[in-house]
């Protein structure tokens, strides 16, 4: 099965990116034929200056290869590479109502949040549907917010097809449901936007800094505490099997920690989880031209897929 999906490069990444969207990707990458790149494209529409969006870009490269993508089993690419998907963009723009877009949640919220609404964030979910159905996608690993894009990808799919031809596949949507929103420190959703996100490297003392932050309610030393709801909770029991889980329920219950213990250990658990990640990023950061190299031979792997599938639109839609 062919699954894809694409990595924003606008900002540092944090604990919901990893959980919401990395680890859940690399795990597909073991039974499927994973095609993932970083939208440089999408991130335009938010960007102020040319060598922040290249480094980046750089970045969640060197992050995506150290959590786990294998350029032997992934092709991996960055989305600029293999520019066809602007042609797509445009040819799918006629198969896009107005109304579609306006509907557009993610379109209100980002303007809402004072990102100036230009045409390139009003169309952001058809270069969307183009990167999605240039590769005939069948599955879309995506965070809770994005199912409305696959959705919309699927109405423009659907509109072309009824008009020239099953040309294109429609995809589908996956959310893994128990890690659809990871919260921030404040509870809200985790956003590196809203700054109250756990970025994913971070050194051990300032990771503990940002996990003191961490607002909880102020139950006096010696009373049990209640896990339910509570933040900090809910972010340890992310690294937690059921075992796990209800162990730390139990110490919340005994009343002996305090909400201070239990930074501790959800720093320890974040620690944990990522040293090998923070070992091979360490040997990438050293090595940037074999990430440079990687990333060349998944745009020319993606760029041979992307230029028969143009063609065929192309040649259904009678553009010589
Ligand atoms: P941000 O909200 O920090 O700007 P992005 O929009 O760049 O994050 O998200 C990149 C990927 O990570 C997307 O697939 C998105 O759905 C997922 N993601 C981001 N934040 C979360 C979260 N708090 N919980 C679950 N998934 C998330
Ligand atoms: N819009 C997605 C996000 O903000 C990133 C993205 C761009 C994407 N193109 C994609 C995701 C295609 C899945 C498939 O996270």
């Amino acid at each position: 099965m062919r699954v894809l999906t694409g990595i924003q490069a606008s900002g540092k990444l944090h604990i919901g990116n990893y959980f919401g969207a990395m680890k859940p990707m690399i795990e597909l990458q073991e039974e499927h034929e994973l095609f993932t790149f970083i939208a440089n494209y999408h991130s335009l529409t938010s960007s102020k200056d040319a060598q922040t969006l290249k480094q980046y870009t750089l970045d969640a490269a060197v992050d995506y290869l150290s959590v786990g993508i294998d350029p032997e089993k992934t092709t991996f690419w960055v989305q600029s590479h293999v520019p066809q998907v602007l042609e797509l963009y445009w040819i799918l723009s006629k198969f896009t109502p107005m109304g579609l877009l306006e509907r557009a949640h993610s379109y209100k919220d980002k303007v809402a949040k004072g990102i100036p609404a230009s045409h390139a964030l009003f169309s952001y979910p058809v270069l969307m549907a183009a990167d999605i159905l240039l590769f005939d996608t069948q599955k879309v690993p995506v965070g809770k917010d994005q199912i409305q894009h696959v959705e919309m990808t699927r109405d423009i799919a659907t509109k072309f097809n009824n008009e020239y031809g099953e040309i294109f596949v429609l995809p589908e949507h996956m959310v893994q449901e128990e890690v659809a929103t990871i919260p921030g420190i404040d509870g809200q959703k985790m956003s590196k936007s809203y700054g109250n996100a756990i970025d994913l490297f971070m050194d051990e003392k300032p990771l503990q800094k940002r996990c003191n932050k961490i607002i909880s309610s102020s139950t006096s030393l010696g009373e049990p505490l209640e896990w339910k709801g509570c933040h900090i909770y809910n972010l340890a029991a992310l690294f937690l099997d059921d075992a796990g889980k209800k162990a730390l329920q139990e110490r919340y219950k005994s009343g002996k920690e305090g909400y201070g213990h239990f930074k501790k250990y959800l720093k320890e658990l974040i620690w944990e989880e990522l040293e090998e990640a923070r070992e091979k990023r360490a040997y990438y950061l050293d090595h940037m031209d074999e990430v440079q190299d990687i990333l060349a031979v998944g745009a020319k792997k993606a760029g041979t897929i992307a230029e028969a599938k143009i063609a065929q639109v192309k040649e259904a839609i009678g553009l010589l």
